[in-house]
């Protein structure tokens, strides 16, 4: 196997490593992966170092261990309130009488863009050009060896603290690993979980995971809009928890049980006794399921807001739920009927490796931040960077350029 590379997924609730690489026969594979109880992270932000270097080091471990393979360079991702995503314009001067538009000019309309949507104390993690403005005319798909005086680039450009990077870039390098890059969840699950055409006729991707929910829309192959709320399946669980008076973990079970969100729970069962730490608890499914209903109705109005306040919106987009949330029974036809959209089920796709494994949407995040990584690895690939590749971020103003033309 060739470009040993690991995604490596820092999760609210786990943390999953993907040991993958080329296959012999060129094609992208998984080999293994290892999950561990998130520690020392709250809601994408690092808590305690020691206790998240021991979660991903057990992650990476249990991965090692099942796939064969050596860990070393990681494609990690973040999360949080401090990733954050914007349309950004920067404007680079030609000539008065007019000249021909270089890659070098590309790159510094690029670079005043950066400068415009960086601050000290943010640094950029993932940018994606939209559209160019040559002289008065805007909708230039690709401005180069075009002839103009003045060119303005539009890009959506994703950020977050510099510290937050910071703390992630030290948990993992204290892990024993180098990171070759850090995207957000979500972006990463673009190119691990949507076809080719998908990706061109537009679609709109959630990840509910535990703590955190991403939400992203594609359109013309181009990433147009990022969000991520604080919110996620724990919440339904410490509703249930709160509620019930169950400690969280049984209420994680119950929840994982009986738990249905969907109108219709064509299943049998409306009490069950369920054993709490020794203590028998009689359970109403119908109690639990409008508890659940209860919250999720709030992140279904909390999501439909932020995702209408994009241009790119569409109601008539499909959607792609992934992450644990879309295993909650009943969730894809609530997303259905809330939305009034098609809605499925967003796994790992085109990859090699065990098909129950890419068919859990809990590690579509681990293996599309590793298949993301295998492309980039590829030799192949015109940003063929063997490690490190994307610390500095000269270099990301390069390989965009190399991404997109
Ligand atoms: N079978 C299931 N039924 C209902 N909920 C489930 C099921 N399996 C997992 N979940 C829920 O999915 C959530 C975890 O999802 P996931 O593993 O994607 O989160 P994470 O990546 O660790 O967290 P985050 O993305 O928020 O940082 C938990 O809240 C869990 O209760
Ligand atoms: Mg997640």
């Amino acid at each position: 196997m060739k470009n040993i590379i690991t995604g490596l997924d820092i999760g609210t609730s786990k943390i999953c490593a993907a040991i993958g690489g080329l296959s012999d026969d060129g094609a992208p594979e998984i080999r293994g992966i290892g999950v561990s109880d998130a520690k020392g992270i709250n809601k994408g932000f690092v808590s305690s170092l020691d206790k998240l270097v021991d979660s991903i080091s057990k992650a990476v471990k249990a991965a090692e261990d099942k796939s064969g393979l050596k860990a070393y360079n990681v494609i990690t991702n973040i999360s949080g309130g401090s990733v954050a995503g914007n349309l950004c314009e920067g404007a680079v001067p030609l000539s008065r009488r007019g000249r021909e538009i270089t890659k070098r000019d590309i790159e510094k309309a690029f670079e005043a863009t950066k400068q415009i949507s960086t601050s000290l104390d943010k640094d950029f993690l993932h940018a994606v050009p939209q559209e160019y403005m040559v002289d008065d005319n805007d909708g230039v798909e690709n401005p180069h060896g075009l002839f103009g005086t003045k060119l303005k680039a539009k890009l959506y450009v994703i950020t977050a603290l510099a510290t937050h990077i910071q703390n992630i870039k030290r948990a993992v390098n204290y892990s024993g690993y180098e990171i070759s890059e850090i995207i957000p969840t979500v972006v990463a699950s673009l190119a691990g979980i949507l076809s080719a055409e998908e990706k061109k006729d537009g679609v709109i991707v959630i990840d509910v995971g535990g703590g955190i929910t991403e939400m992203a829309i594609i359109n013309n192959g181009i990433l147009r809009f990022f969000d991520s709320v604080n919110v996620g399946g724990m919440d339904l669980t410490a509703h249930i928890s709160a509620n019930l008076k169950v400690p969280f973990r049984s209420a994680e079970d119950i929840k994982r049980k009986y738990g249905n969100i969907s109108r219709e729970d064509s299943r049998k069962v409306q009490r069950a006794i369920f054993d709490v730490e020794g203590r028998h608890v009689t359970i109403e499914t119908d109690q639990i399921n409008s508890l659940i209903k209860e919250r999720f109705e709030e992140i279904f109005y909390i999501l439909k807001e932020r995702l209408s306040g994009s241009d790119h919106f569409s109601p008539s987009m499909p959607l792609v739920i992934t992450g644990g949330g879309a295993l909650l029974n009943g969730a894809l036809e609530s997303f259905e009927e809330y939305f009034k959209m098609p809605v499925s089920l967003g796994r790992a796709k085109e990859i090699k490796g065990d098909p129950s494994i890419s068919a859990n949407p809990t590690y579509s995040a681990a293996i599309s931040l590793a298949k993301y990584g295998i492309a980039k690895c590829n030799p192949s690939s015109s940003t063929f960077r063997p490690k490190g590749f994307l610390v500095d971020s000269y270099l990301r103003i390069k390989d965009i350029l190399n991404d997109y033309f």
